[in-house]
């Protein structure tokens, strides 16, 4: 029997998807062991969200292999796949908005019941509530708890998002630009919450925002017109040339 290598979270092997015609991932390969920090960068259309969605599996690969915690989950279901410890956010937010922030809470983490044909909160575990709010002042919404998820300012609503993947217990954490839409002190705190992160938790970051992506990784992968076209320590890619050269000569300057 072959033993599963428990020292990688992930491990992708030469994955590509096509859309038609369109080559969106093209021979993509990723190594990232267990409580790596690995940001993802790289300009609109590279492929990062796609490569996020075939690793979360919410479409199957063209071609290629995806390990998870050294299990092979090329054909596995999305759950499955979140079962074994994968969380992700997502680029667009997927919150229930006429729920209240804790009420948000309390149904990642389990709490929720059908009532009335639709999803409610289960509000009888008062362990739930504690862990709800140890969450929620985690990523700095303690005394936002009673607000409707609605009335948050977008910056809010990201934060929540990271409480409820948080709320998963997550093995491997992916998060999709958490930064966009920020204004500047909410990216100073966003930076602050991803690196608070416990470090069991590997973490894999799309971020556009160099400022973050260099600030939280220690490796940083960039993607390009659906390659992976370098990799290497945040000082190596702030020196790069060619990273240079994609982010349109020289504008890394002002963003680093
Ligand atoms: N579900 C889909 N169907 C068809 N084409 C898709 C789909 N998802 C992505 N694409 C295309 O694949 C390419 C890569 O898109 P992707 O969303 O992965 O880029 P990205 O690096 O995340 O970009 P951004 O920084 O804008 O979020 C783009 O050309 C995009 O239009
Ligand atoms: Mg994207």
């Amino acid at each position: 029997m072959i033993m599963p290598d428990t020292g990688h979270a992930l491990r992708v092997r030469g994955v590509s998807r096509n859309f038609g015609g369109l080559k969106a991932l093209r021979d993509v390969d990723l190594e990232i062991a267990d409580g790596e920090r690995i940001s993802v960068i790289g300009t609109n259309g590279a492929g990062k969200s796609t490569l996020f969605n075939l690793i979360a599996g919410v479409f199957p690969a063209t071609s290629g292999r995806i390990e998870l915690f050294g299990e092979d989950v090329t054909g596995m279901s999305t759950a499955k796949r979140a079962k074994r410890g994968l969380a992700r956010t997502f680029q667009t937010s997927r919150l229930f908005e006429q729920l209240t922030v804790a009420e948000n809470v309390f149904i990642a983490l389990g709490g929720s019941e059908f009532r009335g044909g639709s999803l409610r909160p289960a509000w009888r575990s008062p362990s739930r509530w504690e862990r709800g709010e140890r969450l929620l002042e985690r990523v700095g919404l303690r005394e936002k708890g009673e607000a409707v998820v609605a009335d948050l300012s977008h910056g809010e609503q990201r934060q929540l998002e990271l409480a409820m993947a948080l709320a998963l217990q997550p093995k491997l954490l992916m998060l999709d630009e958490p930064a966009a839409g920020f204004s500047p002190s909410e990216r100073t705190h966003l930076v602050k919450l991803l690196r608070e992160i416990p470090e069991e938790i590997t973490l894999l970051l799309i971020e556009h925002d160099m400022d973050i992506a260099l600030a939280v990784a220690s490796r940083v992968i960039v993607m390009h017109d659906g390659e992976k076209i370098l990799e290497g320590t945040p000082d190596e890619i702030r020196a790069s040339e060619r990273v240079r050269e994609i982010y349109l000569g020289g504008s890394l300057d002002e963003a680093v």
